[in-house]
This record gives C-alpha cells, sequence and structure tokens, in this order.
C-alpha cells in the first residue's frame, strides 16, 4: 500500500516528476564523491551536501528527518518505506501529534520479505532516472540474507549517481567479548519484543552482497572509525552500537 498523506496526485500525474521548481532555496554545495564525506557530520549532511532532489528512508521506523529539516521537503521528494504495520502505527502517531505532511512528504508501505521495494517507489513516484540518496539504518539485522539482496537489487536500479547509507551488524567472530556479551543481551530483548535479529554478517559478506547487487562499496566503516568521526568530545558517555557497522555504497556508472 502506498499512503500519500499529502495529497499528491495519482500515478502518471505530476507526481512522477520532481518538482519543477525549489521552493526553498537549493543549498549552496558542490555535488561531492564520497571520498569528501569525511567532511560531513552525518549521513543526513551527506545527502545535503550531495544536492540530492529524492530521499528514500528505508525501514524508517519514526525518523524525524521531515520534521527536523522541514525547510527541504518539496525541494527534496522524501519516501518513508517501511513495514505496512510499523508505518500504519507512525502515521497515526502523526495524526495524533497533528504534526503536518508536507507535499512532497510520502509513504510507501513496503514489507522487504514478502513484496517489492521497486513496486512499493514505483507507487510512491520515485523517479527511477534521477539519483536518489538512500538511508537503510539499523534494519538489516532483521532481514533474511534474501530480503537484502532483492532490496539491494531495486537501489541499484536508481539512477547514476544514486547512493545508499546502510548499517549492518557483524558477526561474533568480529568482536571482542565485551561487544559479543552485549549483543546477546540485545538479542534476547529484541527477540522478546516479537522482532528477532535474522542476519549478522562478516564484512567480507555485507561487500559481497552489495557488489553482488550491482553498487560499489565506497566506505566502511568500523565502530572505532564511527567513534572517531561522530562521537569524539561528547561529554554524555554516548558511543556506537559495538557491532553495528556502516556501509555508503553507489550505483554504478552506466
Ligand atoms: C530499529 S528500527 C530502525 C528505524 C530507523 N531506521 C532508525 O534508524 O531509527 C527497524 C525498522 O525496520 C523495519 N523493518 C523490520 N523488518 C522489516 C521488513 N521485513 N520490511 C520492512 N521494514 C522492516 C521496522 O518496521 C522498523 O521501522
Amino acid at each position: 500500500m502506498t499512503r500519500s498523506p499529502s495529497g499528491w496526485p495519482g500515478r502518471g500525474g505530476p507526481r512522477s516528476r520532481l518538482p519543477a521548481k525549489p521552493r526553498f532555496p537549493r543549498p549552496r554545495f558542490a555535488r561531492t564523491g564520497p571520498a569528501s564525506w569525511r567532511a560531513h557530520a552525518t549521513p543526513e549532511d551527506r545527502l545535503i551536501s550531495g544536492g540530492y532532489r529524492q530521499y528514500v528512508i528505508l525501514g524508517a521506523g519514526l525518523d524525524s528527518f521531515a520534521w527536523r529539516r522541514a525547510d527541504l521537503i518539496g525541494w527534496l521528494r522524501l519516501i518513508e518505506v517501511d513495514r505496512p504495520a510499523s508505518q500504519a502505527r507512525k502515521l497515526a502517531r502523526i495524526a495524533e501529534l497533528g504534526l503536518p505532511v508536507r507535499d512532497g512528504h510520502l509513504f510507501a508501505a513496503v514489507d522487504f520479505e514478502a513484496g517489492s521495494l521497486r513496486d512499493g517507489l514505483d507507487r510512491a513516484g520515485l523517479d527511477w532516472s534521477e539519483p536518489a540518496f538512500f538511508s537503510w539504518l539499523g534494519v538489516t539485522v532483521y532481514l533474511t540474507a534474501e530480503a537484502i539482496d532483492a532490496t539491494l537489487r531495486s537501489v541499484s536500479g536508481c539512477g547514476p549517481g544514486s547512493e545508499i547509507v546502510l548499517s549492518y551488524d557483524a558477526s561474533d567472530a568480529f568482536l571482542d567479548d565485551a561487544a559479543r556479551e552485549m549483543v546477546k543481551i540485545e538479542a534476547r530483548l529484541v527477540a522478546a519484543s516479537g522482532e528477532p535479529y535474522a542476519t549478522r554478517m562478516s564484512p567480507a559478506q555485507a561487500e559481497a552482497l552489495i557488489a553482488g547487487a550491482g553498487l560499489e562499496v565506497a566506505e566502511h566503516l568500523t565502530p572505532q572509525a564511527l567513534d572517531d568521526r561522530y562521537f569524539a568530545g561528547r561529554s554524555d558517555g554516548l558511543r556506537p552500537s559495538a557491532a553495528e557497522r556502516l556501509i555508503a555504497a553507489r550505483t554504478r556508472r552506466r
């Protein structure tokens, strides 16, 4: 099911094209390659500095980008993808809180295990000929390798210059004792809440899945690298997950 609470017209209408003119000033950054990503603070900054006009959040959960960066919506087409039940809960909560849903903020309900991301994004109006930025954070661990592969293959069909930033959980052999213990506890908790971990991978397996789907790995960050880049100097003790690694990948030049 594709929801568009913002009332964009149906398939084949103007929704299938990007807005002709930005309603907000286009950010003044040159399009940059992944090598310069180091200069940016978060994947969202990467999205903005890259000048993408389509942003797809896969497994969006309660992600609040649409409201934190309301200034970008309209200029940027934002599509939130999630499992039907999760998305229905979020839409109900949005309505309950009276949060605005702006034109250009769209919702596509897709179960990565059962449905086609390509079809869901078609219904939501993604322009496959244009580059898009995808984020897929905290989700692959809940999916089978087949669903991860199918989703990556859909992403690789998007316009040249598209990028995805995704996280995965490393398998035990790549963790120290403390991290292994932590993952064991987390796994028990999420299983009890009805969403058991399904896939943890070696870094080589993660890269192979990405390459097999036709994408190129641009960056692959360990928890230590994430800590150095994003958490240095924090005084509240917050640290990245000991098991989660981040990969930035892009579509191959065609
Ligand atoms: C831990 S939350 C992460 C949410 C968000 N990406 C973040 O980083 O805060 C996991 C998300 O994955 C989604 N998810 C899990 N299995 C899924 C599936 N089979 N198809 C689509 N989404 C799924 C859940 O609905 C949930 O929104």
